[in-house]
């Protein structure tokens, strides 16, 4: 338990001592640290209980903290509120007991499984900004997730089914219609043949045969003929589009190691697909499919709903299925694959609708049980100066590539001279460019949307990725040339600062809980500036190195440890590298 769980547990027996229950402690950071560090606002709120004035109940409270030498300038403000401080002895004690595991001040949750469905890609299409807060966003949630105790799989969920891939193979067969894959006499092994074809074609081919496909209605016709081929699995376009995926894949994954995110799971469309028919024998067993016009539908909407719920399109009246369909039939696969207690969906904003459709038709097929969590975890988007999806130079689409490069060259300017083997500072340029991104990215609230300045984010000062990432590596270096001094307890508490970062550090449980209810990492990413900026106001206050007290030198060697330890596990929770140096 943290020692924020363990104080408020306390505080509650305090209250009892004193004659009163509660079920949920009112107790708080103080705004008036001159008052009182914290605020213990129970009295208020017993009144109605008890029907005793307040000032007499938080008198008698008062009368139980008192024996407590954890606390001290305990007084009482106005009608009744209580100012408590946390005494220096308390406040050295739980610095020591964090300076041995960080981790022992986490509030472990229960264990439980969580797939968590993020980035989105597409086989064939270039990553691109709309990507970059899903990949983000995922990544991080994943790793808080496991920090906090639960078993979490990420899953890349490819979009790898549907029209998309019957245009870009259409495409090729149109510019290279000799190709043994559209030659039905071939008896050859498909793997030998070479696909004059690299993912930058691929990229190109997408769009010029959606663009085909919208002014040629022939040309749609062959495109759907051959989609419905490649769903049979006719096997020429089947190893065609085999081999499309893993050139597309390499690339995706290429760009997703940029950023620092990883997937335990691969898996696309086309695996959930393969769980189509006992999905449908699951809804026509359950009874929820209707016939309309041809097509099987859901419905969904409810007496209850206060906004128009459209019918799901399960099956469309070609016999082919939807988006939503493939979803369905996703939950189905996880549900036999992994039976997770919970799946969230870091998806754009604008697909809302698209899910709660797909969760309520689960819920009705009984596809999961009703304990199982369906989240959709929505996201705004990245926008230009002109309040519109971020754009190259030109309005053309800003691959994902293109925008860590934009960065990278924006930080190389900023990182140090010196370190000139160029290699290495193309590396850390991306460090911290990767730093500069996430970290605007998180600032945020998720759904919110917000403005690309790149000058604001890869500036060194202010609240940035690169002002993080300098801080930290300072604290490590401080911390490498102190290295002969001894740094094992902490003894003495000096300043304001000091109290200021022993407070900071103490609330860091509330703050990934937050993080974890709402499923954003705004608190993180405020949190990691405030604890920053104090640290750096402690380090502008003093001379570490050359501190003659050698018990303060210890106390703020270990503090800067602390500091450090903490910055380095948060910034991995946002999926950022601190680099050695910068
Ligand atoms: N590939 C989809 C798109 O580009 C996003 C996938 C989101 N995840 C999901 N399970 N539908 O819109």
């Amino acid at each position: 338990m943290s020692i924020l769980k363990e104080l408020e547990k306390d505080l509650k027996n305090i209250v009892k001592q004193a004659g009163y229950e509660v079920e949920k402690l009112a107790f708080s950071p103080s705004n008036r640290k001159d008052l009182g560090e914290y605020q213990l606002n129970d009295a208020m709120q017993l009144v109605k209980i008890y029907k005793k004035n307040p000032r007499d109940i938080a008198n008698d409270i008062v009368r139980e903290l008192e024996k407590d030498e954890r606390f001290t300038n305990i007084n009482i403000a106005g009608p009744g509120f209580i100012n408590i401080t946390l005494s220096d002895e308390y406040k050295k004690d739980f610095l020591n007991k964090i300076s041995k595991d960080i981790f022992s001040n986490i509030d472990k949750k229960n264990r439980k499984k969580v797939i968590i469905d993020f980035g989105g890609a597409n086989v064939s299409k270039a990553l691109h900004v709309g990507h970059l807060r899903s990949a983000n966003l995922g990544e991080a949630l994943k790793r808080l997730g496991r920090v906090m105790g639960y078993e979490v799989l990420g899953d890349a969920h490819l979009g790898d089914y549907g029209r998309p891939m019957g245009l870009v193979i259409l495409e090729i067969k149109k510019k290279y219609p000799n190709l043994a894959f559209f030659d039905e006499n071939y008896t050859g092994d498909y793997s030998e043949i070479e696909l004059p074809i690299t993912n930058s074609d691929l990229e190109k081919i997408y769009p010029l045969a959606s663009t085909k496909s919208k002014e040629d209605e022939k040309y749609l016709e062959e495109a759907r003929d051959i989609t419905a081929r490649l769903q049979k699995k006719e096997k020429g376009y089947y190893e065609l589009w085999k081999k499309i995926v893993e050139i597309s894949k390499k690339d995706i994954r290429e760009v997703y190691d940029r950023l620092n995110v990883e997937y335990d799971l691969w898996l696309g469309e086309s695996d959930a697909v393969e769980h189509f028919e006992e999905l449908n024998e699951i809804f026509e067993s359950e009874n929820v499919l209707k016939d309309s016009e041809g097509a099987k539908i859901i419905e969904l909407a409810t007496e209850e709903d206060n906004f128009p719920m459209p019918p799901l399109l399960f099956i469309k009246s070609n016999g082919s299925i939807s988006y939503e369909t493939t979803d369905l039939a996703t939950i189905l696969q996880r549900k036999k694959d992994y039976n997770p207690d919970e799946i969230w969906y870091c998806v754009d904003g604008r697909q809302e609708l698209h899910f709660e459709q797909v969760f309520r038709a689960a819920k009705k097929a009984n596809l999961v049980d009703d304990s199982v969590n369906l989240e959709f975890i929505g996201f705004g988007t990245m926008n230009g100066k002109d309040g519109k999806p971020f754009k190259t130079r030109d309005g053309g689409v800003m691959t994902l590539k293109n925008l860590i490069n934009l960065v990278t060259d924006e930080t190389i300017k900023r990182i140090d001279p010196a370190l000139v083997e160029k290699n290495e500072r193309k590396t850390i340029a991306e460090q911290v460019a990767i730093a500069a991104l996430k970290y605007a990215d998180f600032l945020p609230f998720r759904s919110t949307d917000y403005i690309f300045e790149i000058d604001k984010f890869a500036d060194l000062e202010g609240k940035t990725g690169p002002y993080l990432l300098y801080s930290t590596i300072r604290m490590k270096s401080l911390l490498n040339k102190a290295k002969s001094i001894k740094q094992e307890e902490f003894k003495i508490i000096n300043s304001q600062t000091e109290e200021d970062i022993a407070l900071t550090i103490l609330n860091l449980p509330t703050i990934l809980d937050k993080s974890l209810d709402t499923k954003s990492l705004n608190e993180i990413a405020e949190y990691l500036y405030n604890l920053t900026s104090l640290y750096n106001k402690f380090y502008a206050e003093n001379k570490v190195l050359t501190e003659e007290n050698k018990d303060l030198q210890e106390s703020w060697l270990v503090l800067t440890n602390i500091v450090y330890n903490i910055n380095t596990m948060l910034l991995d929770i946002l999926g950022i590298t601190v680099p050695n140096k910068m």
